[in-house]
């Protein structure tokens, strides 16, 4: 039995999750604070998005020192009690490993605009093409061109990202000793899990040719050389203790490269997380348009990734939200008259499913996306690029705030909501990003009081726990053609589990299989109503039967 899959991992955003000394900023001692409430939760895992020493311009993704506690944070003595009161409550540590890129400020960096050649070949440094232009025509994806001219010289480095983060040349085994020593360095600390920042895009090729038809995606994401570079690293590091947990983030990837990258015996990684479930709102592919839910679309990707990810072996992360996305509650449902409802329903249909699922602070008591109103309660880069280059597009002021108010990071980067005390608990200093309006209502204090999201998490929690049915089961589509249902079953051995959710307001029914009516209801959002060979799912009714 393979224990990573009886887990539940959370994520915590540090900046935003618990500020102990009132600077507005969460900290770490904010997080040992609150271990005990995730330890109630029954998680078992805890993916800490990074707190290592940056100038935050992409909030803690630009690295100036991957072996350091940024001080924002607190100290390298605070992380150690960290991990060791962690596993006190029972619960590990992954960490953020951000390896395609590193700031500007980074000592390597720093040394290579100084003149070093052996840091210089750390980076992706071209020469612009004879007639002048851009070494090639790539597009950064946070806005504009990704390069960048370097120092004083006549090069350009590489930044896929912000321009203040320059991408590392993986070519270099020098640069992958130096991030393998990165992983064992944190090992020797205990940490048992690893998440690897956008890591399909670390294969560069020597020659760096212009896209034809795009923004240069295809000619560096998910190269062949992957597979051999996370290999090597897989036997160097962290392959090398059979209990660490690994995911790569997938950039723009495909199921048949998430398959390769995640099945066991290829010791690449234990998982993989994929976003194409993530951009169903997003007209012509283009996100920062205003798009409504395409829900047909969301059940293909889920069936087909659910599938083919079962049938061959590979495994998923899964989850609705995390740092990068708006609340999935706010964005796919009703998050005013059913929020509740809708809080279960997300839930069950990726708790019960085949892989691990990741919860998102704050997803537990059903926060949702702020509704901020004006440019000025946003920090987060992309957001503010995206805003210059709708100016640019002639949109009005309105329009563009409301495709923010949609699409920005920061809707789900909002402070965690605690109590309902001034900053919802977060902190007694002025938060970092303003707490969502909606605190007094939607809050830790209140949710443990009386609410049920949280108590419905704790159960699915359990349930991956005790029934090898959800945590080793395979995946099979149900009901594929119904327009308002996303349904599964899973098995294992003689067992049996159907998973129905609604994901709309209308009250729809759906058949039920005949061994199914019988069943036991293992889990549900509504009480348990009569089966029959039809049965009628309420406004975003979740409900799954065991046999
Ligand atoms: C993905 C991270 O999740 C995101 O927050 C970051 O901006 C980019 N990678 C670049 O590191």
């Amino acid at each position: 039995m393979t224990d990573f899959k009886k887990k539940v991992i959370y994520q915590i955003y540090p900046k935003s999750f618990k500020d102990s000394d009132g600077d507005g900023v969460g900290d770490i001692q904010g997080i040992i604070e609150k271990l005990p409430y995730l330890q109630k939760l029954g998680i078992e895992m805890i993916w800490f998005n990074p707190f290592y020493p940056s100038p935050q311009n992409d909030n803690g993704y630009d690295i100036s020192d991957y072996c350091q506690i940024d001080p924002l944070f607190g100290t390298m003595t605070d992380f150690e009690r960290l991990i060791s009161e962690m596993e006190k409550f029972g619960i590990e540590m992954m960490l953020d490993m951000v390896f395609n890129h590193t700031s500007t400020k980074h000592v390597w960096f720093q040394r290579a605009l100084a003149g070093e050649k052996k840091y210089q070949k750390y980076y992706i440094l071209r020469p612009a093409k004879a007639n002048g232009d851009l070494p090639t025509n790539w597009v950064s994806k946070f806005g504009g061109h990704a390069w960048q001219k370097f120092g004083e010289t006549d090069l350009y480095y590489l930044h896929l990202y912000d321009v203040t983060q320059a991408d590392l040349d993986w070519r270099n085994p020098d640069v992958r000793q130096e991030l393998y020593r990165v992983i064992n360095f944190w090992r020797n600390k205990g940490v048992k899990g690893f998440r690897f920042d956008v890591i399909n895009v670390i294969g560069k090729a020597e020659e760096l040719l212009d896209d034809p038809t795009g923004d240069g995606k295809k000619m560096y994401t998910d190269q062949p050389i992957i597979h051999e570079y996370l290999q090597e690293m897989n036997r160097q590091t962290f392959g090398q203790d059979a209990r660490i947990i690994t995911v790569g983030e997938m950039s723009a990837t495909t199921v048949e490269n998430c398959i390769l990258y995640s099945q066991t015996e290829r010791k690449e990684l234990t998982m993989t997380f994929n976003f194409h479930h993530l951009k169903v709102d997003y007209p012509n592919g283009e996100k920062w348009q205003e798009g409504t839910f395409d829900f047909e679309q969301l059940k293909d990707l889920l069936h087909g990734w659910g599938q083919r990810m079962s049938a061959e072996g590979g495994w998923n992360a899964l989850f609705w939200n995390n740092h990068d996305q708006p609340r999935a509650l706010t964005r796919f449902l009703d998050d005013k008259n059913y929020r509740v409802e809708g809080a279960k329903l997300l839930a069950a249909a990726i708790h019960l499913s085949r892989g691990t699922p990741y919860i998102y602070q704050g997803e537990e008591i059903g926060m949702t996306d702020p509704k901020f109103d004006k440019l000025a309660d946003y920090r987060d880069i992309e957001t503010l690029n995206a805003y210059k280059k709708l100016q640019l597009m002639g949109y009005s002021e309105a329009k563009i705030m409301r495709i923010i108010q949609a699409k920005s990071r920061d809707n789900s980067r909002t402070p965690m909501q605690w109590s309902d005390e001034p900053s919802a608990g977060f902190s007694t200093g002025e938060p970092w990003l303003p707490v969502a309006e909606n605190y007094q209502k939607i809050n830790v204090e209140t949710e443990l009081d009386h609410g049920s999201i949280f108590s419905f998490y704790q159960r699915l929690i359990q349930l991956r726990k005790n029934h090898l049915v959800i945590s080793e089961g395979s995946y099979t589509a149900y009901a594929t053609e119904h327009p308002q249902i996303y349904g599964y079953i899973r098995s294992f051995k003689k067992q049996r589990l159907l998973v129905l959710n609604n994901f709309f307001e209308k009250a729809e029914p759906v058949p039920l299989p005949a061994e199914f009516i019988s069943g036991k209801l293992l889990v549900g959002n509504y009480p348990e109503a009569e089966r029959k060979a039809m049965i009628t799912l309420r406004p975003y009714e979740t409900l799954a039967i065991l046999i």
